[in-house]
């Protein structure tokens, strides 16, 4: 199945990001690469962060590219401390600055607790938790730096984590990804109390079941989709572009008043399907 086939509309024509450098980790496929692609879509010049699959971010860099704005790929591990300094800066150089991080990049390895090993705990704390942390601290700097520039936006600055529904549904045999995601709530609401009063807008976006890599194996066939689908009461798989769209209308002025705030963009996956006909 073609995973970049979307039946999202993409209405977006407006380019209400124009004169915004946005930067998008982990957006050579899946969720970031829609979310990179549809920022620049609506106006945004777009870096787009990858760690492996240097054809494929190029990739997403031309289509940027075709809306008119500029776009460049970097390669940087988000859970290196010295790479994530290292593509801020860089940015800062190429664009003159940052106004929209999203800390996007995040994997799994499960496993049930007794045979996961300490590698898989601490790889996906490393990308999925400290990544993002990295990313809003060298984001947060010259945000502070800058301050609001008004021609551009109310805000000195966005940051959107990227969380999942697993921020509060506890998922047996995923316990790493559970916690790491459990711990993006409370770093983004952290965050959005201590830099509001510095006018950034720190904000995530919980993803449920959208068809992309991470979780081919829970809709690539029909018996698996028709098994998701009784967790989604909106019967449908989403499309990254579902994502996208939430994330750029999150970033812009339209959303200024949105501080510390997950937006659940899931088809209604947190309502506790199971009590539907039960309880
Ligand atoms: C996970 C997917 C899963 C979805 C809903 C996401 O955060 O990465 O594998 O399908 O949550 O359970």
């Amino acid at each position: 199945m073609d995973t970049s086939a979307s039946t999202v509309p993409q209405p977006l024509a407006h380019p209400f990001l124009k004169g915004q450098k946005a930067l998008v980790t982990g957006a050579n496929s899946g969720i970031g690469k829609a979310t990179a692609i549809g920022l620049g879509r609506v106006g945004a010049d777009v870096v787009v962060n990858y760690v492996a699959g240097r054809d494929a971010a190029e990739e997403v860099v031309r289509e940027i590219e075709s809306f008119g704005v500029r776009a460049y790929a970097h390669e940087a591990d988000v859970s290196q401390e010295d790479q994530v300094v290292d593509m801020v800066s860089r940015m800062v150089k190429e664009f003159g600055t940052i106004d929209v991080m999203v800390a996007n990049a995040g994997l799994q390895r499960d496993a049930p607790i007794t045979d996961m090993t300490m590698a898989q705990w601490q790889k996906v704390l490393d990308v999925n938790l400290n990544g993002q942390f990295l990313c809003a601290r060298e984001a947060t700097k010259e945000f502070m730096r800058r301050g609001v520039v008004p021609e551009v936006s109310r805000s000195a600055g966005k940051i959107i984590c990227m969380s999942s529904v697993h921020q509060i549904i506890p998922w047996a045999g995923h316990v790493n990804y559970a916690s790491s995601k459990g711990g993006v709530q409370m770093l983004m609401a952290t965050l959005a109390q201590e830099l509001a009063p510095h006018r950034i807008r720190v904000n995530a976006v919980a993803p449920g079941a959208i068809r992309t890599p991470i979780n081919r194996s829970a809709w690539d066939t029909p018996e698996a989709e028709a098994e998701l689908l009784r967790l989604v009461p909106y019967r449908r798989v989403g499309d990254p572009d579902d994502i996208a769209n939430v994330v750029a209308a999150l970033a812009s002025d339209f959303f200024d008043y949105v501080v510390g705030t997950t937006i659940y963009v899931d088809g209604g996956m947190t309502l506790f399907p199971g009590f539907a006909t039960g309880g």
